[in-house]
């Protein structure tokens, strides 16, 4: 089936798309993005990834960012011309295209504005109920990853590195020894005394939106949450470990490197917030699911 992406003013087909050479993005990755779920036709907590996309674009000071309205707009038709179900929206935007030269190329360029969809989304049955395997890698990001620039090179490196070894994620360590999160998910940790653990907002991890959701199923359920940061020790002794994040979902960990958790099993924890995410998925309907303030 062709495949539409929109492109700067136009809706073309995914092979005909194109950017131009000095796009800064493509020079310099001068440019943020967003990962949106969609579940059933509905985007999944679009007012936060909204919410987080302007952030960025102001953290790294687009002059003339697009509104969130112009970007609804242009999601909802690429998500009819392309009859999407369940997949994800992907969106970008750089600073423009100009004379390659480090400093900004002034007011007068316009941001340029990428969205394409993929069909298929969510960790697979098995990764699901059997949970994943984490390599330990360092954290080789620059200091300001609650910016989701398109930037990537350490998140693809620690991500391959994982991969080569058969295992789902890398769990990132900064120099300091603490747990920052995985290439493209947050992490969380289930102490001895049953509370859950995730690293508090700041410049060293992306402010998930599945995090933030997360937080608050897992509050409603009566659960205590506590945001700290801790160290490899203390995720290898955990009672469970979990990933959350827009792909991921909510997934269960069970081994890191060598070391079994939960005895090499999802925890009971991880499986009941699984499940509450997915009932959250299921929750959304296409009249309000496209609200963005
Ligand atoms: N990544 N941390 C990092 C480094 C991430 O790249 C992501 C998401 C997350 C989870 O954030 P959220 O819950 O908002 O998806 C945490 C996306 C999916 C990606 O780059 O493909």
């Amino acid at each position: 089936m062709t495949r539409f992406a929109y492109v700067n003013g136009r809706y073309e087909t995914q092979r005909s798309a194109s950017v131009s050479i000095e796009d800064r993005g493509y020079q310099f990755a001068d440019g943020v993005y967003e990962v949106i779920a969609l579940w059933n036709s509905c985007p999944i907590d679009l007012l936060g990834h909204m919410d987080r996309l302007e952030r960025s674009m102001a953290e790294v000071k687009f002059p003339n960012p697009p509104s969130r309205t112009a970007l609804k707009v242009i999601a909802q038709e690429l998500v009819r011309l392309n009859r999407m179900g369940t997949g994800i929206l992907y969106v970008q935007i750089n600073r423009g295209a100009a004379p390659r030269n480090h400093p900004f190329p002034g007011d007068h360029i316009n941001c340029s504005v990428v969205m394409t969809v993929r069909h298929g989304l969510g960790p697979s049955a098995t990764e699901f109920q059997d949970g994943v395997g984490l390599k330990v890698e360092e954290d080789l990001r620059w200091l300001r990853r609650d910016i989701k620039t398109i930037g990537l090179l350490p998140n693809v490196l620690t991500k391959q590195a994982a991969k080569s070894v058969g295992a789902f994620e890398a769990l990132l360590v900064n120099p300091d020894g603490t747990v920052t999160e995985a290439s493209t998910a947050n992490i969380w940790l289930v102490g001895a005394d049953g509370i859950l653990v995730t690293r508090p907002l700041g410049p060293e991890v992306l402010g998930g939106i599945t995090r933030a959701r997360v937080m608050a199923l897992a509050k409603d359920a009566g659960r205590k949450v506590r945001e700290a940061t801790f160290t490899l020790d203390e995720v290898l002794s955990a009672r469970e470990v979990f990933l959350t994040g827009t792909t991921t979902f909510v997934l269960p960990v069970s081994k890191i490197d060598e070391t079994l958790i939960s005895n090499g099993y999802p925890g009971e924890v991880a499986c009941d917030l699984r499940d509450r995410y997915l009932t959250f998925l299921n929750s959304h309907n296409k009249e309000t699911s496209w609200y963005v303030g």
